[in-house]
């Protein structure tokens, strides 16, 4: 298509409200330069989307540029998921990965099965999650799911032969919140896509959590390690001996970053530019609090310019003091998850041909 595409008019409700300081990067920055280069996205037509480790530096980047246009331009005229039909199948509760999926999906011209709630499926009664990806072959062109245990994409992906996009698994991962907290954070620094480090002075980055226990900080943490050019260093403030578990611990060490584990978050905090936060894990069949000694609030010793990234839901950790602040990049990086998962959905339903010329 060689219309020009119009600006994306609900880009405006994207500002903070008036009165806020919250931090809201130009989604412009990131591809002004040099559009997204659609044939490194062609990779993932057709693929599973399971964990942070599957990804290149390259794919991320390139998928957060095609985000960004996303956010700029008005993409619904073109419909490009024309005839494709999404299912999200959530058997543990949602209110951003779902919700910002279907938006992202009805935006895009897409259809919809939405499962809210694993309970309406035969599950209630003992189907097997095998059974429910045979049924889904049938009924979708790609599944987004959502589950309480670890082992589910394994499951469904014994009879499932169209694409599963992992929603959160257990304490397993959840690899498109990497993308969307990815997504913020190169908004924020654009020269961040860059593969190589650009002469500015390299970022600290903190971790308030347990990456072993909370799904969201572990594949975070995963996707941080593509991009150890630009990291100085990765600050772990947990209250933890060993917050990683064996299988982090691993990528860890055979990265090339340097990283320690504190419990002492006064004295790190004033040196960190980027904090990544949260307090639910999953643990077993329930939710836990941890860490939760751990808590921010406007007025805590953080650097002039850090910005503070949380997946939410928040607890106390994260004080609503900070919300009209300038370290708050949590809620732009809650509302450009539509955006990023836009890009996703087109490049694994094979639909960037779709586009408007970029
Ligand atoms: N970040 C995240 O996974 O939020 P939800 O649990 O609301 O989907």
């Amino acid at each position: 298509m060689s219309d020009q595409p119009e600006p994306n008019p609900a880009a405006a409700y994207l500002e903070p409200p008036e009165g806020s300081k919250a931090t809201r990067p130009e989604p412009l920055n990131l591809f002004e330069s040099a559009p997204p280069n659609l044939d490194v996205l062609a990779q993932l037509s057709g693929q599973n989307v399971l964990y942070a480790r599957q990804f290149s530096f390259e794919l991320v980047a390139e998928l957060c540029k095609l985000a960004a246009v996303l956010e700029e331009i008005e993409i619904w005229p073109y419909h490009p998921l024309d005839g494709k039909i999404i299912t999200t199948a959530f058997f543990e509760a949602s209110t951003r990965t779902r919700t910002s999926f279907e938006s992202a999906a009805h935006r895009l011209g897409g259809r919809v099965i939405s499962i809210p709630d694993g309970s309406i499926t035969g599950a209630k009664k003992g189907e097997s999650i095998q059974d429910i990806g045979e049924m889904f072959n049938a009924y979708c062109d790609c599944v987004v799911m959502r589950h309480t245990e670890t082992s589910a994409p394994k499951e469904i992906l014994e009879n499932l032969r169209i694409p599963l996009i992992n929603a959160g698994n257990g304490s397993g991962e959840h690899p498109t919140q990497a993308l969307a907290d990815w997504y913020a954070l190169l908004k924020w620094k654009p020269r961040l896509a860059a593969p190589f480090e650009t002469g500015d002075q390299k970022l600290k980055l903190g971790i308030l959590g347990t990456p072993g226990s909370m799904r969201a900080v572990k594949s975070f943490l995963l996707m941080s390690l593509l991009f150890h050019e630009h990291i100085s260093k990765v600050t772990v403030i947990s209250e933890m001996a060993d917050p990683f578990g064996p299988d982090v611990i691993e990528s860890l060490n055979q990265a090339d970053i340097d990283y320690e584990v504190t419990n002492d978050i006064r004295e790190s905090l004033p040196q960190l530019d980027i904090i990544y936060m949260n307090s639910i894990a999953f643990l077993g069949d329930s939710y836990k609090a941890l860490d939760s000694r751990y808590k921010l609030d406007a007025d805590s010793p953080l650097k002039q310019d850090a910005v503070i990234l949380h997946p939410l839901a928040r607890l106390d950790e994260l004080d609503t003091s900070l919300d009209k602040t300038p370290h708050n990049l949590y809620f732009s990086q809650a509302h450009g998850a539509v955006f990023i998962r836009q890009a996703l959905l087109l490049a694994v339903l094979g639909r960037l041909d779709r586009l408007p010329e970029l």
